[in-house]
């Protein structure tokens, strides 16, 4: 690019920040390693506590909004009952394997077994991790880090530091000056799809028939988005808020989707195509999504029925197999007909039902027939209470034959 004489004088006048910029675009290659420490030699301006506090209730206190967001996420939930509920009968190691995406801040591992027995009580009394309000005096707001699970510090802090995107409307990176924690590191690192990566993308080497347990950075970056230059944030965070809504969202889902009913030779078809998701629908092999038609005569009676599901389904016989994957690509379309119809019917009813937990019900239930005791039992019955809780009715219409 050629340069001019007014991007000389930007250049002087910024000057000092792009010193840094050079090499600080990026963000520290070691910056998704495991443990994460947050606080060898933490940076505050003027060793405040506030700004020494690594709890989400703290940053809440000047990132209202981030935080008024974030609090209903799933990151906030990752360090829930379903998964503590397993730790009985593990190490603390094992335990700490699973935290590496749950709660991966170094702060946030179990020291030893006692520390990991403990939290089990803990968690049954405060199923939430942190104080919805940010009151700092609560209780809540002194539980060990963990508890708040993806917190703002697993994305954000590293060795003291704060790292954020570019402030808005600058393209100013590296080491800037602010008001609170000595400023921080902006990279426009954080404006792209590999920075979730190490928690949403497994490694080819644990690939089930080809594809990783999680494979949606992959199949991202097959995507017509990945082309377009659409990152993970576009969708999950627009205007960089902090909900990260997905598969337990029905407005979410249904803004990936486009559905056509319609008359055929012989009955009635559903088209679905998945015109907005940026990965396999859905992309996990945990949700199932089934499709079900229904013909009915002029009572009302259900007199044919169907059903077809969209799911990748693995399950263990001498080593992980996949059993099918029909999962919807991105652009994908798919036709679900209702043929052959009997001659007293007078309508066709069509339903997509949402069980976004469905695996994990499969894991509870079989822990529960297992013999579970105590308080692991309790949390695996909290966990399969709210998995079933989460399921939904995605769509539902009606198409009345002439
Ligand atoms: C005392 C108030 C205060 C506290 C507490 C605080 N911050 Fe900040 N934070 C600021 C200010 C002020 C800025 C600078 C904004 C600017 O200059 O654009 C900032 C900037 C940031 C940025 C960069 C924003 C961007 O545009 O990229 C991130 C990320 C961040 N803070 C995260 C955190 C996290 C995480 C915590 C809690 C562990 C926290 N902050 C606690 C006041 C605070
Ligand atoms: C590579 C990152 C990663 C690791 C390691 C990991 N998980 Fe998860 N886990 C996820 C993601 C992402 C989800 C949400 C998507 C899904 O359901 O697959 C999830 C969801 C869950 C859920 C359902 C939601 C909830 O919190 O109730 C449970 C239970 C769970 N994981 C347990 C575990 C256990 C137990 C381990 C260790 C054996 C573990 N996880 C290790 C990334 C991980
Ligand atoms: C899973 C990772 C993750 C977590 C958890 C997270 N953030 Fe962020 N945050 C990001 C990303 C990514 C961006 C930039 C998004 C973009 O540019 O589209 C961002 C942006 C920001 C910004 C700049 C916002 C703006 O409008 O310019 C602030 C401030 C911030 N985060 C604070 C927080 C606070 C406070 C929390 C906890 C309540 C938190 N973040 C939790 C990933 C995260
Ligand atoms: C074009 C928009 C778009 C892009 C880009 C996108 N997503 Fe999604 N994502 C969605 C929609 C819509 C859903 C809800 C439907 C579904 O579950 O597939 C979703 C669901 C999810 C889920 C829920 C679990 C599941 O099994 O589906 C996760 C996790 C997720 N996305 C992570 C990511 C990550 C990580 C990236 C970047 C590699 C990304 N998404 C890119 C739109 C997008
Ligand atoms: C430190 C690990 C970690 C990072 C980094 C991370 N995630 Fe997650 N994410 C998780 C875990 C764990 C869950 C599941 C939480 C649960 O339900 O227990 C999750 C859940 C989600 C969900 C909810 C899916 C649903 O089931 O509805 C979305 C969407 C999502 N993440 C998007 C993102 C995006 C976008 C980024 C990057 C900006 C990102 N995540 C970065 C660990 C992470």
């Amino acid at each position: 690019m050629k340069k001019t004489w007014w991007m000389s004088a930007v250049f002087i006048l910024i000057g000092a920040s792009l010193v840094g910029a050079a090499t600080q675009n990026k963000l520290p290659s070691n910056y998704w390693d495991f443990p994460q420490a947050t606080k060898d030699g933490i940076r505050s301006h003027e060793g405040l506590d506030l700004e020494n506090n690594m709890r989400p209730e703290a940053c809440a206190q000047c990132h209202q909004e981030q935080f008024n967001a974030w609090r209903d996420s799933r990151h906030a939930h990752a360090y829930s009952a379903g998964l503590v509920g397993q730790f009985p009968g593990m190490g603390h190691g094992e335990g700490n394997a699973c935290l590496v995406c749950h709660a991966p801040l170094a702060e946030q591992l179990y020291r030893d077994a006692g520390d990991m027995q403990a939290t089990l009580s803990t968690l049954l009394q405060h199923p939430e991790g942190f104080s919805r309000n940010a009151d700092l005096d609560s209780t809540k707001a002194q539980l060990p880090l963990r508890h708040a699970g993806v917190t703002c510090a697993v994305c954000h802090v590293r060795q003291g530091r704060r790292f954020g995107p570019p402030r808005r409307g600058s393209a100013l990176v590296g080491a800037l000056n602010g008001a609170a924690h000595d400023g921080f590191i902006a990279s426009k690192d954080f404006e792209q799809s590999q920075l979730c990566a190490s928690c949403h993308q497994f490694p080819q080497s644990y690939a089930i028939n080809g594809k990783p347990l999680e494979n949606t950075v992959f199949e991202w970056k097959q995507s017509r988005f990945a082309r377009q230059g659409i990152q993970c944030q576009n969708c999950h965070m627009p205007d960089r808020k902090h909900a990260f809504k997905g598969i337990h969202d029905v407005d979410m889902v249904r803004s990936g989707l486009q559905f056509e009913l319609k008359k055929i030779s012989t009955g009635a078809a559903l088209t679905i195509t998945s015109v907005h998701i940026g990965h396999a629908f859905p992309s996990y092999v945990t949700p199932k999504v089934l499709v079900k038609a229904e013909a009915l005569d002029g009572q009302g009676e259900i007199i044919q029925h169907w059903q077809w599901l969209i799911v990748r389904e693995v399950g263990y016989d001498e080593g992980w197999k996949e059993i099918q994957d029909t999962r919807l690509m991105p652009s994908e379309s798919r036709v679900f007909e209702a043929r052959g119809l009997h001659e007293e019917v007078s309508a066709v009813r069509f339903y997509v039902d949402v069980i976004p937990d469905a695996f994990y019900k499969g894991v509870y239930q079989s822990l529960l027939t297992g013999g579970l005791k105590g308080n692991a039992k309790a949390l695996i019955q909290r966990a399969l209470s709210d998995a079933n809780d989460n399921d939904y009715r995605l769509y539902n219409e009606t198409f009345t034959l002439e």
